[in-house]
């Protein structure tokens, strides 16, 4: 049911980890299915330098974490902001439908990250 790529990302995840001192986290969880996601972020001049994420779910959450940390690398902000859980299906080359809040967890946990970053920045000004 998983496409190859899927299988890739799962079995090799890109940036798994954690990043010390990052300029935002975002954890975000799904109350179903119990799987948690953080997401860490290194900013330098509005771009997203480093990105790291840990897992605690499914294969299709591992590997969807996975996907969007490599589609926000390098990113600006902005930019980074625009990615939804559709861009990493389409890198994926599909996710079965009852996937797909695994994925809607990656856009959620990057998302919730830069917002984190956001309000930092907010309250050292
Ligand atoms: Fe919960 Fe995949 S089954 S994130």
């Amino acid at each position: 049911m998983y496409t190859e790529k899927l299988l890739d990302h799962f079995k090799n995840p890109r940036n798994m980890g954690r990043i010390e001192n990052p300029d935002g986290i975002g954890k975000v969880g799904n109350p179903v299915c119990g799987d948690v996601m953080w997401i860490y972020i290194k900013v330098k001049d509005n771009r997203i330098e480093d990105i790291k994420f840990e897992t605690f779910g499914c294969g299709a959450a591992i590997a969807t974490s996975s996907v969007i940390t490599e589609l926000a690398k390098g990113k600006t902000i902005e930019e980074a902001e625009k990615i939804t859980n559709k861009d990493v299906i389409d890198v994926l080359e599909g996710l079965p439908p009852l996937k797909k809040h695994c994925s809607l967890l990656a856009e959620e946990g990057l998302h919730a990250a830069i917002e984190d970053y956001r309000k930092k920045q907010n309250s050292q000004k």
